[in-house]
């Protein structure tokens, strides 16, 4: 459904008050079919159990954070442009989401107890990269979006070579993020200075050795 009124200050925060709680403590559902939806279930023992449910958590709560840290761009993006190019690409997170908590449901595992905070902190972030301007906004984008490709790709290395279904998303996951990153460069995103991707790097890298185990 859609509207063609302005959303005033109060609809924005509920409605982003509304994804918070749906994303941290919710079940989004996914749009498009999970992608490893006809992939046999084939039987891991104890240790690769866990390590894949720690990798699936790890990448379940990189999906929080993209949640969180679009929708804080989007809060303070100033073009309605650059706003819904956020909130599309969000909606692809969704599905990613979704698909991660599907995994780790059949792991027999959960997602982070974290998750509140990893999601209040990325929308702080993302709110005040975006506070920079829409340039700013798009680069980061691109920056967050090409740094999760890169780690997709440890996790394929580094999942157990029967986990065909975490594989499964994983693919899809990579393709899409690799789109979003494309789409934000050609929507004019900047190159983001030194010390900036460095320091997305440090915050992604404790997020992940956290969220392996918690
Ligand atoms: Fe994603
Ligand atoms: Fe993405």
């Amino acid at each position: 459904m859609t509207s063609t009124r302005e959303l005033t200050p109060l609809d924005r925060f509920l409605t982003d008050t509304q994804r918070a709680l749906d994303t941290v403590f919710g079940a989004p559902a996914a749009v498009r079919a999970n992608p490893s939806a006809d992939i046999a279930q084939i039987e891991l023992d104890d240790n690769e159990r866990r390590h894949a449910a720690g990798l699936m958590r790890v990448n379940h709560v990189g999906e929080v954070c993209a949640q969180a840290l679009y929708c804080g761009q989007a809060a303070v993006a100033r073009d309605a442009a650059t706003r819904a190019h956020l909130l599309e690409a969000a909606q692809e997170e969704a599905d990613h989401l979704a698909w991660c908590a599907d995994r780790l449901r059949e792991l027999d595992s959960r997602p982070s107890l974290l998750n509140p905070l990893w999601y209040a902190g990325s929308f702080a972030i993302g709110a005040v990269a975006g506070l920079r301007g829409d340039g700013w906004n798009l680069g980061f984008v691109v920056e967050t979006e090409r740094q999760v490709e890169a780690h997709i790709d440890e996790h394929l290395e580094s999942l157990p070579a029967a986990d065909a279904r975490s594989r499964a998303i994983l693919e899809v996951m990579k393709a899409d993020e690799a789109r979003h990153a494309d789409n934000a460069e050609a929507a004019g995103a900047r190159v983001l200075p030194p010390p900036v991707p460095s320091l997305m790097a440090a915050a992604s890298k404790l997020m992940k050795t956290v969220a392996y185990r918690l």
